[in-house]
């Protein structure tokens, strides 16, 4: 089944120079960009993104670590997108996502580990809409 599904370039990506890497794996992967944008966010716009874990204790510096630069937000589109951006992701933590995951070969942070990729059709939506409303 075709669906959408919000990804994050996180600040970390711009700052190392890997936003062509990465977006050139879901390319090569067959997803289609839908929208893109490069921008900064404050902390309002993390606490919406990230409401499921705002009251975590590693919610205040992941606030801080998104807010920190400029980011790129993506719609990707196609077959299965949201399994399939999570399997291309890897495990959350760096440290032990598998080799030849986007984490798995270039993180090594549990916070800082470059990709943001909705967990469910539910999440794509709502973060979809948060980040683009018009689509
Ligand atoms: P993400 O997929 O964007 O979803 C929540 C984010 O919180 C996650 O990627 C990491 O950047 C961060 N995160 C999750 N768990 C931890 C943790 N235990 N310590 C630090 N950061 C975390």
């Amino acid at each position: 089944m075709t669906q959408r599904t919000l990804v994050l370039l996180k600040p970390d990506t711009v700052r190392r120079g890997l936003v062509g890497e990465i977006v050139g794996r879901f390319e090569a992967k067959g997803l289609t960009i839908v929208a893109m944008v490069h921008r900064s966010i404050d902390g309002d716009l993390a606490d919406r993104h990230y409401a499921e874990h705002v009251d975590r204790d590693f919610y205040p510096p992941l606030r801080t670590f998104v807010t920190s630069g400029p980011l790129v937000a993506l719609v990707l589109e196609g077959d299965e997108a949201i399994e399939v951006v999570r399997a291309l992701n890897g495990a959350t933590d760096g440290r032990k996502a598998a080799p030849g995951t986007i984490r798995g070969d270039l993180a090594l942070s549990n916070r800082e580990n470059l990709v943001h990729g909705s967990d469910s059709p539910e999440s794509a939506d709502r973060e979809i809409g948060i980040w683009f409303p018009a689509l």
